[in-house]
């Protein structure tokens, strides 16, 4: 099967709002829609993408934070990805998404985090992340809980993006 580039949905949107509804039962469709999330997020260039993005409601990501030229890549799938524990220690990263393109904010979250997912197989995984792999995993957890980097931000530079966003997607309906 031919994995298929999916639009993404732009901020703000309801179902970027959401909290997504996990997977009990690994159907071939949601595989081909993992397959689909890392042939969008390629495409996009993103290091990850998370399925309400593409407009699906499940708790199911997909990243890939390898972003050196000639290094091996390496695509991860996870279906129900959890946080199963957090370091104390913080790390600062300017993030952005692929929901808010073009925009970017200092975030702090946990330096390391450990997580368990369903892999692409419906094998349970679980591995320590650090530095950019940790920041992407969480970013994109969030997105299954409705949360986006700029909740995370300030009020005013929120509204700012947010207005932009209106005004790029305003454009784009008009072509
Ligand atoms: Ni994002």
């Amino acid at each position: 099967m031919i994995a298929m580039i999916r639009p993404i949905l732009i901020h703000p949107d309801p179902r970027l709002k959401k909290v997504c509804a996990p997977v009990d039962d690994l159907s071939d469709e949601l595989r081909a829609l993992a397959d689909d999330m890392l042939e969008t997020m390629y495409d996009a260039p993103g290091i990850g993408l998370a399925a309400p993005q593409v407009g699906q409601l499940t708790r199911l990501i997909a990243l890939d934070c390898v972003k050196e030229e000639g290094e091996t890549p390496r695509p991860l799938i996870m279906f129900n990805p959890e946080i199963i524990a957090s370091s104390e220690e913080t790390n600062v990263y300017e993030e952005g998404c692929l929901s808010i393109p073009e925009q970017y904010a200092e975030v702090t979250r946990p330096n390391a985090v450990d997580v368990r997912w369903i892999d692409r197989d419906g094998n349970e995984q679980h591995e320590t992340f650090d530095g950019l792999w940790a920041t992407c995993v969480q970013h994109e957890i969030d997105h299954l809980n409705g949360k986006l980097f700029i909740d995370y931000i300030g009020a005013m530079k929120r509204q700012m993006i947010t207005r932009k966003m209106q005004k790029l997607k305003r454009e784009k309906a008009r072509v």
